[in-house]
C-alpha cells in the first residue's frame, strides 16, 4: 500500500508595513548600518505598530486560503508556532481559530523559538499521516519588536515583525509531500539566549521590570557558533538519510537568523547560493515566521514548482533545531 504523506498545498505569509532601517536604528543605539550588513545581512525589518501576533497571521492565513480555494470552516487542525503569542493563555492558535472563522478546528501552540516552524510542521505532518486529520493549518508568526529591549545593540537589530503559513494535506501518490524531518533540543543551551521575565519563574513584578527580564537575552557569540554547527549537521543529516546530495536539492529554506550561519550550511552542503532561500536584508530574524515566509514568497514568484527537493532547516532557542525534507506537491 502506498505510504499516506502530508503534502504542502498552499502557502500564504504577511509583513507589516511599517519598515525600520539600519539607519534609523543608528539613532536609538550605537550601531551603524555598515556593521549590521556585514555581521548579519540585514538591512531592514518590518514593525508591527498595532496588534497582536494573530493580527500578523491572519491577512497570511487568507492569502493560504484564497490560494486554496478553501474557506477556513473546512480546517480540522491549527498549529501555530510562536514565542510572542498575544497572550499566555488561550493559545494564540485558538484566538486565530476565532478570528478567521474555522469553527470545526482545534489548535494548540508551539514553542520552540526559531525552530517553531520546523518543530510545527513535523508535528502537523503526523497528525495528516494517521489518517485522523484532512486539512492541517501550520502557522508560524512573531511580534519580535513586543519584547525586544530598543536600547541593547546586541539583539534590537537581529530581529522583525511577520507570519507565514502553509496547509498540510493527504497525499497518496508515494512520491511527493513531507518525506523526512528531524527535530533536537538540547536544554543547556537556555543559558545563553532567554527571556526570563513573566512565566511562573519571574512573575511579572516591578522588580522584573527594572531588570529588564521582559526582554530577549541573547550571547551572541555563543549561539553562533552552536547555530552554525547544528544547522550545518541537521541539514547534512537528513540529505545523507536520504541518499541525497547537494546537487539534489533544488532550495534549501534556512531559518533567517544571520547571512554568516546561512552561508555556513550551504557550504557544508555543497550547495550553490542561487538554491537558497534568503530574504533576511528585507525582514531580519522574524523567529517562526522565517521559513514559512521564503516559501510563500518564493512560491508567489514562481521559483518553487512540482516535484522540487527543498530542505527547511533551523536553529534556535532551547536550543532546539531540525530539518524537514519535501518534495514540493504542486
Ligand atoms: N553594532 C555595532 N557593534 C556591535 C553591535 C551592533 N549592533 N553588536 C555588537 N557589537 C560589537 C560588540 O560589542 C563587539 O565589540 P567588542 O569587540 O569591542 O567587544 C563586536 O561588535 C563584535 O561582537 P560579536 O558579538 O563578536 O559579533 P558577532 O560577529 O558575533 O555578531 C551577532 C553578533 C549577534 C550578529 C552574531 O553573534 C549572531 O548572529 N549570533 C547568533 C544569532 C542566532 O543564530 N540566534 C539563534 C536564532 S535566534
Amino acid at each position: 500500500m502506498t505510504k499516506l504523506r502530508a503534502a504542502i498545498t498552499a502557502v500564504g505569509h504577511h509583513v507589516p508595513e511599517k519598515v525600520m532601517t539600519n539607519v534609523e536604528l543608528e539613532k536609538l543605539v550605537d550601531t551603524n548600518d555598515e556593521w549590521i550588513r556585514t555581521r548579519t545581512g540585514i538591512s531592514e525589518r518590518r514593525i508591527l505598530e498595532h496588534g497582536a501576533t494573530s493580527d500578523l497571521a491572519v491577512p497570511a492565513v487568507q492569502m493560504l486560503l484564497k490560494n486554496r480555494g478553501i474557506t477556513a470552516d473546512e480546517i480540522d487542525a491549527i498549529i501555530f508556532a510562536t514565542v510572542t503569542p498575544d497572550m499566555f493563555f488561550p493559545a494564540t492558535a485558538c484566538v486565530l481559530q476565532q478570528k478567521i472563522g474555522a469553527k470545526k478546528a482545534f489548535g494548540f501552540d508551539i514553542s520552540a523559538a526559531c525552530s517553531g516552524f520546523v518543530y510545527a510542521i513535523s508535528v502537523g505532518t503526523q497528525l495528516v499521516e494517521t489518517g485522523a486529520y484532512k486539512k492541517v493549518l501550520v502557522v508560524g508568526a512573531d511580534k519580535m519588536s513586543s519584547i525586544l529591549d530598543y536600547t541593547d545593540r546586541n539583539t534590537c537589530i537581529l530581529f522583525g515583525d511577520g507570519a507565514g503559513a502553509v496547509l498540510l494535506e493527504p497525499i497518496t501518490d508515494g512520491v511527493h509531500g513531507v518525506i523526512d524531518h528531524k527535530l533536537y533540543s538540547d536544554g543547556s543551551g537556555g543559558d545563553f539566549l532567554y527571556m526570563k521575565g513573566g512565566g511562573s519563574l519571574n512573575p511579572p513584578s516591578h522588580e522584573t521590570i527594572e531588570k529588564k527580564l521582559h526582554y530577549i537575552f541573547q550571547d551572541g557569540k555563543s549561539v553562533f557558533k552552536v547555530a552554525v554547527m547544528g544547522m550545518a549537521d541537521v541539514s547534512a543529516e537528513i540529505l545523507q538519510r536520504n541518499n541525497l546530495t547537494g546537487a539534489d536539492v533544488d532550495w534549501l529554506v534556512p531559518h533567517q537568523a544571520n547571512l554568516r550561519i546561512i552561508d555556513a550550511t550551504a557550504d557544508r552542503m555543497g550547495l550553490d547560493k542561487s538554491k537558497v532561500m534568503i530574504n533576511i536584508n528585507k525582514y531580519g530574524n522574524t523567529t517562526a515566521a522565517t521559513i514559512p515566509l521564503c516559501l510563500s514568497e518564493w512560491w508567489h514568484e514562481g521559483k518553487v514548482k512540482k516535484g522540487q527537493n527543498l530542505i527547511l532547516a533551523s536553529f534556535g532557542a532551547g536550543y532546539t533545531w531540525g530539518a524537514v525534507y519535501v518534495k514540493w506537491a504542486y
